[in-house]
């Protein structure tokens, strides 16, 4: 389905036209000014520059145009130059009924869709999943969804970090435990000799020991590096080791992102591009971009517009290990042969934007992203109460299943209060309280631009009223009701037949423009739009249900289209829960 502003811009180019005026200045946009009008046009305000007029009468001469159109209940010229366009209400029925029927959900399709990987995610292996990554999945899987729904070719790939010093770390922690393990020894043979098996439990007590200890114990920590550069140098026990590592801990965060309604096409990792290490190095060598500082091989990466320092960015230290960025620029090259993407999206903390910046820079003077435009997408952080970055009770990091389990209560605890949810068993009701509390918290993150910190508020965000996640799904259970009692199917398909209340026709006209609202939100990068766009139409839907008794409604047309509407609305809610990766309830 074609963009409604798209549609009336072409009736008012047509205008412009027969006017004798460019019809390129008939733009069209939605008007927020409801009262006025639905839509508005201010392309006389250019043509009075280009014809010498002014812009009251070219407005004027369009709008008498525009008036012999059917579709048109008003074309009106405001002072000093405006053009104020509203529906007749049969056209608007006519789009509903083109919305209804629509597969794409009005959502208007790009002419040439284009190929995206997204790299969001990006857990680190062997370390606990903890709260610092649940921006990056959420963020993530809502703009991959969002773009896949606006008709592009996507790909998310999780990023494992799993080729860093926290696997030396582990490695060298579980040696302490298990010295004698063949694994540890030099001669490891993986054709007759198997690594211990490992489990979560032990992995998430390691890792922090041996953390901890890298920091007191000088000597354990140069353990640990060298650990890491025999890793990395594929030597079989510790390679065997990892594998085991990558097995227990892929494990775990699956079961944490499934309870997220996240999931990756890609499992690669950090691990993956250390195959394209050598054609990096030999690219920036060729390309004569490598310098030595201090032992260390870096690249400059400054530009004469910089208005803050840009550091050079390294690719090898002087032990000839690499850093983060040579495995980024590394992992570019590996993208830009497996998909060739039009862009990558690196959905990453906003404190990484740096790094971000000198991999771009060092990769477009390296020809490395020719034909790919990579674009950061940082995040802000989430705080706590104390307006510092959200911590357990005790002060720690807090485990993102910890986080999730918080939440599930405080949903099981707030639902009690329902007499729907008194009658249901433990498990049925369990089941309700896990996706009210993944739609709360993953809503109450998505409403705020990406960008921003925010406080991490379970109260608000459980609450029913406002803009939340809560919110939006008892809307839909609402609906829900209303269908129930009215005894109605979607197989039946009611149409509406007439608007009757002011509250109705916005909230129709506000279903007209959700399609292009997604497309703008894709646009930026943004997806607290579509969550505000989903309160905009719950809202109105809540407005319109303060109104009216549908159920009791004696009028047959009218009833009709009020389920009708009711249904459109549950769909294109559903359609929004979706990209924003959360799952409706029935009730509440
Ligand atoms: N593992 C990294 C971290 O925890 C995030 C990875 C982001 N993606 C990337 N291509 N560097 O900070």
């Amino acid at each position: 389905m074609q963009a409604i502003t798209k549609i009336l811009s072409g009736y008012a180019a047509k205008a412009f036209e027969s006017c004798g005026y460019d019809s390129t200045l008939g733009t069209v946009t939605s008007s927020d000014r409801l009262d006025l009008c639905q839509f508005q046009c201010n392309g006389a305000f250019a043509g009075a520059k280009q014809y010498r007029k002014a812009p009251m009468m070219i407005a004027e001469e369009v709008c008498r145009a525009l008036a012999m159109e059917e579709i048109f209940e008003k074309a009106e010229a405001a002072a000093p130059g405006f053009i104020n366009l509203t529906l007749k209400d049969s056209a608007l029925m006519a789009l509903a009924k083109e919305l209804d029927a629509d597969s794409e959900s009005g959502i208007p399709q790009p002419e040439n869709p284009e190929t995206l990987l997204i790299d969001y995610g990006g857990p680190n292996v062997a370390k606990p999943l903890h709260i610092g990554h649940l921006r990056s999945a959420i963020i993530g899987e809502a703009l991959k969804r969002l773009a896949r729904i606006c008709g592009h070719k996507v790909t998310g790939d999780i990023h494992l970090g799993d080729w860093g010093l926290q696997i030396g770390l582990v490695i060298c922690g579980l040696k302490e435990q298990m010295p004698d393990e063949r694994c540890f020894s030099e001669d490891f043979d993986p054709e007759k000799d198997s690594v211990p098996v490992l489990n979560c439990d032990l992995l998430s007590q390691v890792y922090p020991e041996a953390s901890k200890k890298s920091k007191e114990d000088d000597v354990f920590r140069e353990q640990a590096q060298a650990a890491t550069f025999d890793l990395q140098n594929r030597r079989p026990g510790y390679i065997a080791l990892w594998k085991e590592i990558m097995r227990v801990s892929i494990a775990d965060l699956k079961k944490s992102y499934q309870r997220l309604n996240v999931d990756f096409d890609l499992w690669y990792g950090e691990s993956d591009a250390d195959a394209y290490v050598d054609e990096l190095m030999r690219i920036l060598t060729q390309k004569e971009l490598l310098r030595e500082s201090e032992g260390a091989l870096v690249v400059d990466v400054e530009k004469e517009s910089d208005k803050a320092p840009m550091p050079p960015i390294i690719i090898k230290k002087s032990d000839h290990s690499n850093l983060y960025a040579t495995t980024d620029l590394a992992t570019l090259i590996q993208r830009k042969k497996d998909f060739s993407p039009d862009r990558i999206w690196y959905v990453v903390d906003t404190r990484q934007g740096l790094h971000f910046e000198q991999v771009f820079r060092c990769a477009e003077k390296a020809g490395i992203t020719d034909g790919i435009r990579p674009e950061f997408l940082g995040f802000g952080t989430m705080n706590g109460a104390d307006g510092k970055p959200y911590k357990t009770r005790e002060g720690g990091v807090m485990r993102l299943s910890d986080l999730l389990d918080l939440a599930e209560n405080a949903a099981l605890e707030k639902l009690e209060s329902s007499a729907y949810i008194k009658s249901l068993s433990g498990e049925e009701k369990k089941q309700i309280a896990q996706k009210v509390s993944v739609a709360a918290v993953k809503f109450g993150d998505l409403q705020n631009h990406r960008a921003k910190d925010y406080i991490f508020d379970l109260d608000k965000f459980l609450a029913f009223e406002g803009k939340t996640g809560t919110y939006i799904l008892y809307t839909i259970t609402r609906i829900n009701s209303i269908l129930k009692k009215a005894g109605v199917s979607p197989e039946e398909n009611p149409e509406i037949k007439g608007i009757y209340s002011a509250t109705e026709r916005e909230l129709l006209l506000n279903l007209l423009l959700t399609g292009e609202r997604f497309v703008k939100a894709l646009e930026e990068r943004a997806p607290n739009y579509i969550c505000d766009n989903a309160f905009t139409l719950a809202s109105l839907f809540s407005g319109f249900y303060h109104d009216n008794r549908v159920v009791d409604e004696a009028d047959p047309e009218k009833k009709e289209s009020w389920l009708a509407l009711l249904l459109l609305t549950k769909k294109m809610l559903l359609v929004h829960l979706d990209v924003l990766g959360i799952e409706a309830v029935e009730n509440m």
